[in-house]
C-alpha cells in the first residue's frame, strides 16, 4: 500500500487532529476505539483500549527513546548525554528520575497551604467587581502552575513572565510532528537554545553559591558519579516546566468547564469541599489534559491479536482509554462519585507522571476555590475557543460571568 492510499484509521485520526474538532474530540476517539488496534501508516499504530494501554505502558519492549541515540554532547567525563528522562529508558531513566524526585517530593509535601494562598490571592483580584466576568485561564489556570514551579526552582517572582513565555512556546514540542509547520519546528529549535542560554547563568550561580532550592540540591547532593551535568540539569528543568505547566493549566480549565456544564456537581462541591479530590480525578478521566502518548517497539510485539513489528511507533489514545466502556460504566457521564476511577490521565509504568501529587494539589485548590467563591458563575462562550495544541489540549480562554467573587 502506498502513502496515497491511507489506512482506514488515518481519516478518523485526521478528524481527531483537526482543529475544527478540538472542542469535542470524544466522538472521534469513540470511532477510533471501535477496533482495539489500527494501523495509521506504514510505521504507526493506534491503540485505544484501557486494558491494552495499561499493560503496554509497563512492557519493557516498548521504548520511550526515539532510537536515534543521545541528543546532546557527552559530559566532560565522556558519559553520554542523558535526558529528558520522559524520553529515556531504564536504567538511565531511573537514575535521573530518582535524583529529581528526591529533591522534588520533600519540597512539595508542605506546599498545600501555599498553593491555597496563591489561589486565594489570584481570585482576590476580582473580588471588587460585582457582577463581573473573568477568564479562568489568565486569572487562575496559567499563573498558578507557573508561580508554583518558580517557587520550587527558586526563581524570583519578577522572572515569572519569562518562564510563562517559555512554557507556552516549548510545549508545542510535544505535539505530533505532522501537526507542526516547518516554521514552528525552526522556532522550537531557537526557543530551546534560548531556554538553555537563560538557564545556564542561573545554574552557574547555584553551583557557586548553593541555596536551599531544588536546583542547588540537584547540583550538590547525591552520588557525584551519577549526578547530572549542567546540560542534563537544564534539560530536566525544561522537562519539569513543559510537563508540569500546560498540563496543569488544562486540568484547571477543563475541570472548571466540566463543573460549569454540570451545575449539580458544582453545587455538590460547594456544599462539600471534601468532594474536591473526586472531582479532580473525574476531570482527569473525563477530559484528560494529555490526550495521547507514544512508544517505539524494540521487538515484534503482539497487541490485541496483531503483530506490531520492531521499530514501529505505537500511539496510546489516552482520551479513548479514559472513556472505554469496558472499564468505566456510563463513560460519557461526568460523575465524580464513580467507583474505581482508574483513569490513565497520568499514564502508567515507569514513566507514570512525576508531578501527579502536585497537579492534584493545584487542581483541588483551584476547583474548590472556584466552587466556594464564585457566586452565580456562567459560561460566556460554550464551547470556548481552543488552543491549537493537540497533545496537551485545552481552551485558550474560558470566560465566565459571575454575580460576585466572595
Ligand atoms: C509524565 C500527565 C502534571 C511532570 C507524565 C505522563 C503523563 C502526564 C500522561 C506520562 C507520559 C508518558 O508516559 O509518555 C500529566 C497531567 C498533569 C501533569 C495530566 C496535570 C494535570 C505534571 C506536573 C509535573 C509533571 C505538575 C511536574 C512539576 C512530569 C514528568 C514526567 C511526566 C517529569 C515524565 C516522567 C517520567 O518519564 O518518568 N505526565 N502531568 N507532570 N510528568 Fe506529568
Amino acid at each position: 500500500m502506498t502513502s496515497t492510499q491511507p489506512y482506514p484509521a488515518a481519516a478518523a485520526y485526521g478528524r481527531l487532529l483537526d482543529q475544527a474538532n478540538r472542542h469535542d474530540p470524544y466522538p472521534h476517539f469513540t470511532e477510533l476505539a471501535q477496533e482495539p488496534i489500527q494501523r495509521l501508516d506504514e510505521n504507526s499504530w493506534l491503540v485505544s483500549r484501557h486494558a491494552d494501554i495499561t499493560a503496554l505502558l509497563r512492557d519493557p519492549r516498548l521504548s520511550s527513546e526515539d532510537g536515534a541515540g543521545p541528543q546532546g554532547p557527552p559530559g566532560s567525563d565522556g558519559r553520554p548525554f542523558r535526558g529528558p528522562f520522559l524520553l529515556v529508558d531504564p536504567p538511565h531513566h531511573n537514575t535521573l528520575r530518582d535524583q529529581t524526585m528526591h529533591q522534588f517530593m520533600p519540597r512539595i509535601m508542605g506546599m498545600g497551604p501555599r498553593i491555597e494562598a496563591m489561589v486565594a490571592r489570584l481570585l482576590d483580584r476580582h473580588a471588587g467587581t460585582r457582577p463581573g466576568e473573568l477568564d479562568i485561564v489568565t486569572a487562575l489556570a496559567y499563573p498558578l502552575p507557573v508561580g508554583v514551579i518558580c517557587e520550587l526552582l527558586g526563581v524570583p517572582e519578577e522572572e515569572e513572565p519569562v518562564f510563562h513565555s517559555f512554557a507556552a512556546r516549548l510545549t508545542r514540542a510535544l505535539d505530533p510532528v505532522e501537526t507542526l509547520t516547518a516554521q514552528e519546528i525552526a522556532e522550537l529549535q531557537v526557543t530551546r537554545a534560548q531556554w538553555r542560554e537563560y538557564l545556564m547563568p542561573m545554574i552557574a550561580r547555584r553551583r557557586d553559591r548553593p541555596g536551599i532550592d531544588l536546583v542547588s540540591g540537584l547540583l550538590t547532593e547525591g552520588d557525584p558519579a551519577t549526578r547530572m551535568n549542567t546540560l542534563e540539569l537544564a534539560t530536566t528543568l525544561g522537562l519539569l516546566l513543559i510537563a508540569g505547566h500546560e498540563t496543569t493549566v488544562n486540568l484547571i480549565t477543563n475541570g472548571t468547564l466540566a463543573l460549569l456544564r454540570h451545575p449539580d456537581v458544582l453545587d455538590r462541591l460547594r456544599a462539600d469541599p471534601d468532594l474536591a479530590p473526586a472531582v479532580v480525578e473525574e476531570a482527569l478521566r473525563f477530559d484528560p489534559p494529555v490526550q495521547q502518548t507514544s512508544r517505539r517497539t524494540t521487538a515484534d510485539v503482539r497487541i490485541a491479536g496483531e503483530v506490531v513489528p520492531a521499530g514501529s511507533r505505537v500511539v496510546f489514545l489516552l482520551g479513548a482509554a479514559n472513556r472505554d466502556p469496558r472499564r468505566f460504566a456510563d463513560p460519557d457521564r461526568f460523575w465524580p462519585e464513580r467507583p474505581g476511577n482508574a483513569h490513565l490521565a497520568f499514564g502508567g509504568g515507569v514513566h507514570y507522571c512525576f508531578g501527579a501529587a502536585l497537579a492534584r494539589m493545584e487542581g483541588q485548590a483551584a476547583l474548590s476555590a472556584i466552587a466556594a467563591r464564585l457566586t452565580g458563575p456562567r459560561l460566556l462562550a460554550d464551547p470556548p475557543p481552543y488552543r491549537t495544541n493537540m497533545l496537551l489540549r485545552g481552551p485558550a480562554e474560558l470566560r465566565v460571568a459571575y454575580d460576585a467573587v466572595t
